[in-house]
């Protein structure tokens, strides 16, 4: 069983802010808003800056600026920021969804300073959300040798183990746009480390009755929201066949609150290909030595991949986005 948060569990996001990003957002200040106290922009999908300000945009329409953001790493580990996904996103990285101009203002420190800041006062209570390229959330174990093993955990939206990958046939976004950063959080000594990877997201998805239930149901973010996934529907429909799009940075926050049980799950080790190769940013099960990153060391964590969750996920995505008081 997944080792799950409890209601004194506080959390740290780490996101790329598009448009699944956005609906986690929704939903943790639909569910746990007093309990989000830190927001880090990284890029993915969209650049840290532009990630960052679609994220103070959404926190301004839920009336939640007093949540802290900071800026994230923008270039991966090795390498440089290759542009995002507008073709899934849109340029913006919210599908085109105006959102209003907020007077809140990014804080001062970077995202790797206020993660710091914010180990240095929750301590164990802290649990890192992570529903972007790791990029950021490495730099924070670089400069914090201890970190892993002084908060109580991380969910990662991330990785492909029994499927193919979203961005090659082998590499899902999240790692391949930064899989040394990947590998370098999955090696670290966590107490928990929970991987939701496409096996499961791509399982669990919204519909534009879903959709339609939020924007009647939720306030101004939800609404946004709700508009926004008129673009992901449009780019998944022709592969999935249907008017659909997968819930996968959502279902990341929703198994790390608790109100998504994991019914199916490996436990064991958990590795990226960081080659230089068509495999790079595979996520696998049993190292080989060649694979194995130089920053791994060698160590071994047991890390919980989650490959089944509980049949109301949407629904309960749903319902917990709906639910933001204003
Ligand atoms: O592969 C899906 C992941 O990549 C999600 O986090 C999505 O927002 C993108 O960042
Ligand atoms: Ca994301």
């Amino acid at each position: 069983m997944t080792d799950t948060t409890t209601p004194d569990t506080v959390f740290y996001l780490d996101c790329d802010t598009g448009i699944d990003d956005s609906l986690a957002i929704a939903y943790l200040l639909g569910t746990a808003r007093d309990r989000l106290v830190g927001i880090g922009a990284t890029s993915g999908n969209v650049s840290a800056a532009a990630g960052a300000e679609n994220t103070l945009r959404l926190l301004g329409l839920a009336g939640a600026t007093g949540i802290p953001v900071a800026l994230g790493e923008h270039h991966p580990r090795r390498g440089e920021f290759d542009g995002g996904a507008p073709h899934v996103h849109g340029a913006d990285g919210v599908g085109g969804v105006a959102l209003p101009v907020t007077d809140a203002r990014l804080v001062a420190e970077d995202a790797v300073e206020l993660l710091a800041d914010l180990v240095e006062r929750h301590g164990e209570r802290l649990h890192i959300i992570a529903i972007a390229p790791l990029t950021t959330v490495a730099r924070a174990l670089d400069v914090v040798p201890d970190l892993a093993s002084r908060v109580d955990g991380i969910t990662l939206m991330g990785g492909a183990v029994t499927v193919p990958g979203n961005i090659t046939p082998f590499a899902e976004a999240n790692i391949a746009n930064d899989a040394d950063g990947a590998a370098h959080v999955l090696a670290a000594d966590w107490h928990t480390i929970t991987v939701v990877p496409l096996d499961v997201t791509m399982q669990h998805r919204f519909e534009p009755r879903h959709t339609a239930r939020l924007a009647r149901d939720g306030g101004p973010l939800a609404q946004a929201v709700s508009a926004m996934f008129e673009a992901y529907f449009d780019f998944y429909e022709p592969g999935l066949g249907v008017r659909a799009a997968p819930l996968h940075d959502p279902l990341a926050a929703a198994i790390a609150v608790g109100d998504v049980a994991v019914v199916d799950a490996l436990h064991d080790e958990l590795h990226v290909d960081v080659t230089d190769s068509p495999e790079r940013g595979r996520t696998f099960r049993a190292a080989s030595p060649a694979t194995v990153p130089p920053s791994d060391g060698g160590r071994r964590t047991t890390v919980t991949t989650v490959l089944g969750v509980g049949d109301d996920a949407a629904d309960r995505i749903l319902r917990g986005a709906a639910s933001d008081p204003r």
